[in-house]
């Protein structure tokens, strides 16, 4: 699958997105190495704290449906009202993409459309990662 495909994905996803105390919109497309794309919005909450990010929703969705293998994710955010804007992952998600993808060859794609993206991999995004390596003995 192309990247702007995933994209488009993202786009669609994003119009999903449960976001009434931001007003912030983020959608994601995670494509598994089955060729499966799983889709994800971010989900908030009135209790503020368990509000969850587009692209943990993706993750999650997808390893509870049995993926655990990734080649790449696509992320678009940007206001309610506004045109779609880059959102670079959080932390947390990069971290969480840390625990199941491949820093060197994972993509991340990122941009306002498909027209309008480009990829890093996980190693850019998060240099000098932790992750189940290093708890390998
Ligand atoms: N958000 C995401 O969904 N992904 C990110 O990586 C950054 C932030 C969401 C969380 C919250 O619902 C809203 O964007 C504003 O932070």
């Amino acid at each position: 699958m192309k990247y702007g495909e995933l994209m488009k994905l993202a786009l669609e996803a994003r119009e999903k997105s449960y976001s009434p105390y931001s007003n912030y919109r983020v959608g994601a497309a995670l494509l598994g190495e089955s060729g499966t794309v799983f889709t994800g919005c971010n989900v908030e909450n009135a209790a503020y704290s368990p509000g969850i990010c587009a692209e943990r929703t993706a993750f999650v969705k997808a390893v509870s449906e049995g993926e655990r293998n990734f080649r790449a994710i696509a992320i678009v955010g940007g206001p309610k009202d506004g045109m779609p804007e880059t959102a670079p992952p959080c932390g947390v998600c990069r971290q969480v993409m840390m625990e199941f993808c491949s820093p060197d060859t994972f993509a991340i794609i990122l941009g306002t459309g498909p027209e309008d993206c480009r990829s890093y991999t996980l190693a850019e995004l998060l240099p000098k990662g932790f992750g189940p390596g290093n708890l390998k003995k």
